[in-house]
């Protein structure tokens, strides 16, 4: 019991914890999970709902359900059993881990990479581990959760690190940070610049080789997080850099996920270069007190990755694909942000409205997410349509043909 109330912490903490759900009911901003009953692909069969076109996965490449995909995933689990019971230094690193890694550092022309259980798992290793008192991160404004809580981690746990954000892909206002983390007298270490390589709320693309000069101008190193431009970016889908015409080595890390473009399971990974790795593997928390990725995954994503290698013309039929749908869902009057990604954003502003909207595409046939509120800025609720080199014409005209539908209702 609490003194002054008489109900007990239990009884309050249930109170409160209901009325937030309730709110969120009544505003029409709870969100409603929908299971999915077989594999992710251009449709999916929706638990109370049947086959719907699926165009909120980041299954970008059409890989999640791919006959080798999952084959190298049933022939992991026969060879090597259902878990690897440990974390990766005690007795956790099985063979398909150093085959991935190897395989991820050569697709990206780097020295070594670290695969982790996720992209967000290898990016809280990234910060604590590798940065020391008198650094300072300087981050886009727009990055990514996992980087923002990795920078708040860091200078928790090491208060002489330092973090400074700019205006999102405004390269003056890097300068500027950048100019003044140069002048500040505590900052006597390393200067990191992060940023993600496609946002993955606007759909835009980070202003590397802008940045990469800038960093060189200001001896700094640069991170990106590519977990939407792997496998969909550059014209063999080696990432954002590629789709600039940098080399892999001009970025100094890479986070990215597997569980996007690269058969879509889980999984993440640290690259760049050996020291870095070596560190990361000898002091990160996330090596050190968490499991291995689970070998189905390794083996299911070192697979997407020598396809992808081998099939380039899976992201030219991407970036095909998500031009047509982006021009249709323009052409029926909806605003597009512009880009070269798979994201196709519909900003509609309030919450309850872009959920309403994505119910409605869904009682049409078409899956398609509505963001709001924490996940964007409050007022930017969106629409976002994924696009991906599994769809099939018919699957973008049907996308179209709904967006057309939704848009008559909006406008009456
Ligand atoms: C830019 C970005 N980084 C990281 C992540 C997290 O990836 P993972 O699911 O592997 O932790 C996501 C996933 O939503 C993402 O969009």
């Amino acid at each position: 019991m609490t003194r002054a109330t008489g109900i007990s912490r239990g009884d309050n903490f249930t109170n409160r914890a209901g009325e937030k759900l309730a709110h969120l009911k009544e505003t029409g901003q709870l969100k409603v999970l929908q299971t999915i009953e077989g594999p992710m692909d251009a449709t999916v069969r929706l638990r109370g709902r049947g086959e719907v076109a699926c165009f909120c996965s980041n299954n970008y490449l059409g890989l999640a359900n791919h006959p080798e995909v999952r084959q190298a995933g049933i022939e992991a689990i026969e060879r090597y059993g259902a878990g690897t019971a440990s974390v990766r230094f005690i007795c956790g690193t099985f063979e398909p881990h150093e085959r991935l890694e190897k395989t991820i550092a050569r697709f990206l022309e780097v020295e070594a990479a670290y695969s982790f259980v996720s992209c967000w798992t290898a990016t809280e290793a990234l910060f604590p581990t590798l940065c020391e008192d008198g650094d300072i991160i300087i981050s886009d404004e727009l990055n990514h959760a996992c980087i923002i809580d990795s920078m708040r981690l860091c200078t928790t746990i090491k208060k002489g690190v330092r973090r400074a954000v700019f205006s999102h892909s405004d390269i003056d206002s890097a300068r500027r940070a950048l100019r003044k983390a140069c002048d500040d007298p505590n900052v006597t270490g390393t200067i990191w610049v992060v940023t993600d390589g496609v946002f993955s709320m606007e759909g835009d693309i980070a202003r590397l080789p802008e940045l990469r000069s800038l960093c060189d101008e200001f001896g700094a190193l640069l991170v990106i997080d590519d977990s939407h431009g792997t496998g969909v970016m550059g014209e063999t889908g080696r990432g954002t850099h590629e789709h600039h015409g940098m080399p892999g080595a001009a970025i100094d890390f890479y986070t990215s996920t597997l569980g996007k473009a690269l058969g879509g399971g889980a999984g993440g990974y640290l690259a760049g270069s050996r020291r870095g790795i070596d560190l990361i593997l000898q002091r990160a928390r996330p090596t050190l007190f968490t499991n291995a990725l689970p070998v189905t995954i390794a083996c299911s994503a070192n697979k997407a990755i020598e396809i992808l290698m081998r099939e380039p013309q899976r992201v030219r039929k991407l970036r095909e694909n998500t031009a047509y749908a982006r021009q249709g869902i323009r052409d029926v009057g909806f605003e597009v942000l512009d880009s070269p990604t798979a994201i196709c954003p519909i900003i509609v502003g309030d919450t309850a409205k872009a959920i309403a909207m994505s119910n409605r595409l869904l009682d049409l046939g078409v899956f398609v997410i509505g963001f709001g509120y924490p996940v964007v800025p409050e007022g930017t609720a969106r629409l976002r349509a994924q696009i991906s080199a599994a769809h099939e014409i018919e699957h973008l005209d049907k996308l179209i043909d709904c967006m057309r539908t939704l848009r008559k209702e909006v406008a009456t």
